[in-house]
């Protein structure tokens, strides 16, 4: 089927011309074109409330059959607007008259029966192609859209003075879809004033349209649906060609014809001024047919394109058709599609500088010694059956200008212990993307390289041992098996890295270290793993390091459940859970200022001491819940008795006593001064004592422990104690006493002051009152606890 398409737009050499002048002609100048696509809705009508702003309106291939003027009135920016394949029937273009800026309309695909002609005389593109009922007739009034430079149209009948209606314009494109044409009166030549003519010829093969066709002020032509006396006609056309007509692209499609015609067209189209020469979807028969082969010198011919190339039979010699292409002394050479399965070396040094040979099925064996390409820059060998990765080396190896090579789609893999790979000298660009390859490429890659695809592999670590690539600048890894983000040890000049789509869980430390001067990193739809060492990753992009592109929509977290879907960007954990060495150095931060603040409570307000005290008194109340009541002071008449130094003496009557002995007689004491029954000795009376009271207080002092009175006293309350378990002795620290002023012999003291038994009288008369409390509560206390006896024991 024919199209209207942009000439040549495949072959690499009429792009840049092509594109920028239709491009130009037919895009609305504004940079952010706000567009509205309601394409494919099944709608009936044109929506009724439509973005105002919008630019560009899609309405294409919908059921709308009517417009009106409301439809469209309120969109004052409206530039492009697409109606392709509806159904409308009638069209008054003067429902447009509101929109001042409209520049570009396609009607084509509909059932346009009727036009009625309101000028629009700013329209740039009209598309009316496709609808077979209008009539040129119709559009009489086209002559006066001045500003039209591609017009496209579908027409049934031609008549003599028809096209003088578009005698005024200056079109770029003119498209004419001719395929239903059933009338035709061809007196005169067609003459139209256009730079791009594309016509799809009819199917009446009786119409002569091509021989009719002044070629003189067209720069590019555009025939398909071609018939062999078409071809025949194109051969006479061309036969009127000079080097002096204006056509540069010759575009054939939808070609069947023999081989010699072929030859034929390919021999005089060199005499023209044609510089690019395409045919696409060519079906050639009759190749048993001997041919001389063209002869190439001083052509303007600067590119050959054929795609999709047929052929109807099957016999026939497959040497002399590679010659036919591989002679081609052209610079530029496309045979794509066309099932070859070898080309041949050229048989001179060949004038290639361009040689695309995708889509076939050529394998390892091209061009194995092939010492005639060296002009060749770039080479094209896309989805082929290319297998072993060494050979593709070695086939450039001679291609002295060779700087990019194609080999993606292929079934290339290189295999670890095969040899050396030597490679072209000049290769600067190779794309392996969509082959069989795995770690082992990276032995075997041209060291010169800048720019390498190597995307759809299966490709899962750079090796440690790859060589140097001191070029590359770009490396694409997508659609691998990566798990980490490579590092850029090997390759300093690293800009772009490309790992999107991969198995990449957290990048590692590698990376950051390695690739710091990297510019841009795609590593989109990865499944990251959302922990601290991704921060690291984030951080890199923070600090402007790196560039990543697709942030952040496409960054998400996969790893941890609880956070997967979420944009890496949103993903925040605290230094602290990270930074094991911050979380030991705030522990200790803390913990030291527990002990400092202890301490200086411990110091300044000594709570040691009320601690103590504390632990004392509830201690003390433990063994009287513990004890029996009744048992109390039963057959003792004492509560307790008092030893003490005579230089204590003071402090024991004036304060110890008064304060324990209460008025209600409550606790008693027994003083050996006091209680002294006359007729025993001291010692006598001391033990009576002793034997008489439930508690021995002793008063601990230096005086005290110089004392050898006190010894013996302590010993006899010592002596007691083991005798009846009983842990009647009460300790009474009144003034610290350093320990080396106990004698050494006095072991029994010693271990007792160690185990720091003892109550200590406070200077402080706030803390006084609870040491009396204590004191108290100890003398009314019977019976001791076993462990309390043990520690004595020591
Ligand atoms: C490599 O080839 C593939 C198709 O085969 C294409 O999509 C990709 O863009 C090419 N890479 C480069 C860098 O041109």
């Amino acid at each position: 089927m024919a199209k209207p398409r942009s000439l040549g737009i495949k072959n690499f050499f009429c792009v840049c011309i092509f594109t920028i002048t239709i491009y130009h002609a037919v895009l609305p100048s504004t940079e952010n074109t706000y567009t509205t696509d309601y394409s494919k809705r099944l709608l009936d009508s044109v929506p009724k409330i439509l973005p105002a702003e919008t630019v560009v309106l899609d309405l294409s291939q919908n059921r709308i059959s009517e417009l009106w003027t409301s439809d469209f009135n309120y969109l004052s920016e409206l530039h492009k607007l697409k109606l392709a394949h509806n159904f409308i029937r009638y069209l008054n273009f003067s429902i447009f008259q509101h929109n001042k800026n409209l520049e570009y309309l396609d009607l084509s695909h509909n059932k346009l029966w009727t036009i009625s002609c309101h000028p629009l005389t700013r329209l740039h593109h009209l598309n009316l192609s496709y609808n077979s009922n209008l009539s040129m007739s119709m559009l009489s009034e086209f002559g006066k859209m001045l500003k039209l430079d591609y017009l496209a149209l579908s027409l049934r009948r031609i008549q003599k003075s028809d096209f003088s209606v578009l005698a005024h314009l200056q079109l770029d494109t003119l498209f004419l879809d001719l395929e239903d044409l059933s009338e035709y009166h061809a007196e005169n030549q067609l003459v139209f004033n256009t730079t791009n003519l594309q016509i799809a010829l009819p199917s009446n093969k009786d119409f002569h349209i091509v021989s009719n066709l002044d070629p003189s002020a067209i720069v590019g032509l555009e025939l398909s649906n071609m018939h062999d006396n078409d071809v025949n006609d194109l051969k006479a056309l061309l036969g009127k060609f000079n080097k002096n007509v204006m056509l540069r692209n010759l575009t054939l499609s939808h070609m069947k014809t023999t081989l010699a015609n072929v030859v034929y067209l390919f021999q005089n189209i060199r005499k023209t001024s044609t510089e690019h020469f395409s045919i696409y979807y060519l079906s050639i028969s009759q190749l048993h047919q001997d041919f001389t082969f063209p002869n190439y010198a001083e052509t303007s011919l600067r590119s050959l394109t054929i795609e999709h190339l047929k052929i109807m039979e099957t016999a026939f010699d497959q040497q002399k058709m590679y010659r036919l292409f591989s002679e081609l002394n052209i610079p530029a050479v496309t045979l794509s599609h066309a099932n070859a399965i070898h080309m041949l070396c050229p048989l001179e040094p060949s004038h290639f500088i361009y040689l695309n040979l995708a889509y076939n099925a050529i394998t390892d064996r091209l061009f194995r010694v092939c010492e005639n390409l060296n002009r060749l820059e770039t080479l094209v060998l896309q989805r082929n059956q290319f297998k072993t990765l060494m050979k593709v080396g070695l086939m450039t190896h001679h291609m002295r200008s060779l700087k990019y090579l194609d080999m993606s789609q292929n079934l290339l893999q290189h295999g670890i212990h095969e040899k050396d790979c030597h490679w072209g000298e000049k290769l600067v660009e190779l794309n392996l993307s969509s082959n069989l390859l795995s770690d082992s490429v990276f032995h075997c890659l041209p060291v010169n390289i800048q720019k390498l695809d190597l995307q759809n592999n299966q490709i899962s670590s750079i090796p440690n041992t790859t060589v140097e690539l001191r070029a590359l600048e770009e490396l694409n890894l997508a659609s691998n098996r990566l798990t980490d983000l490579p590092g850029c040890g090997q390759f300093r000049s690293l800009r772009l890295l490309n790992t999107e789509m991969n198995s990449i869980v957290k990048p590692s430390s590698q990376f950051y270290h390695t690739c710091q001067s990297i510019g841009q990193v795609k590593a989109e739809h990865n499944p990251f793993m959302c922990s601290c060492e991704i921060r690291e990753f984030i951080d890199l992009r923070k600090q402007g390091l790196v560039v990543l592109v697709g942030w952040p929509e496409s960054y998400l977290c996969e790893y941890p459940e609880d956070v997967r879907g979420i944009e890496l960007q949103d993903f925040h954990v605290s230094e602290l859970v990270c930074n094991t060495t911050l979380l030991v150095a705030i522990v200790l931060v803390i913990i030291g200022v527990l002990v400092a603040i202890i301490s200086f409570l411990c110091i300044y307000l000594d709570i040691s001491w009320y601690l103590k005290m504390m632990w004392q008194w509830t201690q003390v109340k433990h063994r009287v819940w513990k004890n029996n009541p009744e048992d109390i002071l039963d057959n003792m008449e004492f509560h307790a008795f008092i030893s003490y130094s005579e230089h204590d003496s003071d402090w024991v009557k004036n304060v110890l006593i008064p304060n324990l002995e209460k008025e209600d007689g409550s606790i008693r004491i027994c003083q050996h001064e006091r209680n002294f029954i006359a007729g025993k000795t001291i010692v006598e009376n001391i033990i009576d004592c002793i034997e008489k009271s439930y508690r021995s207080i002793f008063v601990l002092s230096p005086n005290f422990v110089q004392s050898e009175w006190c010894h013996y006293e302590l010993y006899f309350a010592h002596h007691k104690l083991f005798q009846e378990k009983n842990n009647s002795l009460i300790l009474l620290l009144l003034e610290p006493i350093p320990t080396h002023i106990i004698p050494a012999r006095y072991h029994k003291l010693k271990a007792l002051m160690a185990k720091r038994t003892y109550l200590e009288w406070p200077d402080e008369k706030s803390k006084q009152g609870l040491f009396w409390a204590n004191l108290r509560a100890a003398v009314h206390v019977k019976l001791l606890c076993s462990e309390e006896i043990a520690e004595l024991q020591i």
